[in-house]
């Protein structure tokens, strides 16, 4: 159950262990897993097994999975992580406009977004590889991620975040955990080019998802919600798309959890963009016969990323599901976000942008009312706490702003009437 590296674009071979996480040829690697023991039921049954006691993957959903994300012996760098719930809420369901809309919650993660499902595997996979110090570029959730693993396993941390564009429950997180956190004067997109160079310079580990072991542990996402679902495959699952590292890993998660006949169809994936931030729409809009960079601008900050590092293995996905990429408005992201927030449920804007999809492909048509749909919420509501509590005292549709009251009873019974 060996597993190997491959360069996506001219398939040269790395080791497992080797400590480049992108090929000379410019290309990404992808990890090869070697074979599997088990398949069909007797895969799922081995999983299933383990939602009761799991002592070798220490109850996380992610290394509950370990065949499929890391095989192989040696420390395991876990939190834990995952295990992360599938919320329905009919008013939800009936304001996108479908009898059954199900949310995955990854904000539900031990530091608040999906990172971690990747970060547990990359840090884990650095820290057997020998690694001296890690880094990454980050609107905020990676770093955070991050700096909470790299601390866990005793390694340096560098994050670089573009200066006075990083949420502040985000920067408190890298700071707190102890990252070296450096403000670059740019956006996420050079800041990305930064770390791509200091870390091959460097010799420092790059963690942001071009990182091939970021995308091993966010595959569980998929498996996860599979396995909740009782291995029956919903109809769509639709995920906000920045860097495309979740598009990219939930197309391998679901080509080989059929290979592996741990399903025996594909769900059709949705991945949606926000409007300001679209070059993946674009693309996808010309057939991907091109590739597209823009300045990327939108209230969806974990999507703010014009020049997306993973485009080529998300396409894959797209092409291999019968997918597609939507884009929606910013004013349509708030609309969606209240929803959530309002249900009791909560997420950041980057998440609401896949529920403002959902309803937006179910008005088209192009989703029917009584199809099984999953979104996935991203990222957790207290990443930023100031820009929530500024939309509330704002005074616009959804506003519940805070009310001053005299320290009397009479007062309180004058607000209930
Ligand atoms: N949602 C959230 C909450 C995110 O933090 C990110 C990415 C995405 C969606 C986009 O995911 O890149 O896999 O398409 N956040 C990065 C960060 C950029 O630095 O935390 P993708």
């Amino acid at each position: 159950m060996t597993a190997a590296l491959v360069c996506a674009a001219c398939q040269r071979r790395r080791p497992a262990t080797s400590p480049d996480v992108e090929c000379d040829c410019g290309g990404l690697f992808d990890v090869e897993t070697g074979a599997v023991a088990r398949r069909g039921r007797a895969l799922r049954r081995l999983f299933d097994d383990r939602l009761g006691h799991d002592p070798a993957g220490q109850g996380s959903g992610v290394w509950r999975f370990r065949e499929l994300v890391l095989p192989g012996r040696g420390v395991i760098v876990s939190h834990p992580e995952g295990n992360t719930p599938l919320y329905r809420r009919p008013a939800l369901s009936a304001w996108a406009g479908l009898d059954d809309l199900a949310l995955k919650h990854e904000g539900e993660n031990p530091t608040g977004s999906f990172k971690d499902r990747g970060m547990t595997v990359a840090v884990t996979q650095a820290a057997r590889a020998g690694a001296t110090a890690v880094a990454c570029a980050s609107t905020g959730n990676t770093s955070a991620s991050m700096a909470a693993y790299a601390s866990q396993a005793g390694l340096p941390a560098l994050v670089f975040v573009p200066a006075g564009k990083v949420a502040a429950g985000k920067l408190a997180q890298a700071l707190a955990y102890g990252a070296r956190t450096l403000m670059v004067k740019g956006d996420f997109d050079a800041c990305l080019r930064l770390v791509r160079e200091a870390s091959r310079q460097l010799g420092i580990t790059l963690l942001n998802s071009v990182n091939p072991w970021r995308i091993e542990g966010q595959k569980t996402i998929i498996f996860e919600l599979l396995q909740q679902r009782g291995w029956q495959p919903p109809d769509w699952i639709v995920v906000p798309a920045g860097n495309l590292g979740n598009t990219a890993a939930f197309g391998k998660a679901l080509r080989e959890a059929r290979q592996l006949g741990l399903i025996r169809r594909l769900p059709r994936l949705a991945a949606v963009q926000a409007r300001g931030a679209n070059p993946f729409y674009r693309s996808f809009r010309a057939g991907f016969r091109r590739r597209f960079q823009v300045q990327a601008e939108t209230v969806a900050t974990a999507i703010r990323i014009g020049d997306p590092a993973s485009h080529e293995r998300a396409v894959r996905t797209i092409s291999e599901t019968r997918g597609l990429v939507a884009q929606v408005a910013d004013a349509q992201i708030l609309e969606a976000k209240a929803a959530v927030d309002r249900a009791g449920i909560g997420c950041e804007p980057a998440s609401a942008a896949a529920v403002a999809g959902v309803r937006q492909l179910v008005r088209a048509g192009t989703i029917r009312p009584g199809e099984a749909v999953v979104a996935i919420l991203t990222g957790h509501l207290l990443k930023d706490p100031q820009t929530v509590i500024d939309f509330h005292l704002g005074g616009g549709r959804h506003a519940n702003p805070p009310v001053e009251i005299e320290p009397s009873v009479q007062a309180v019974a004058r607000l209930l009437r």
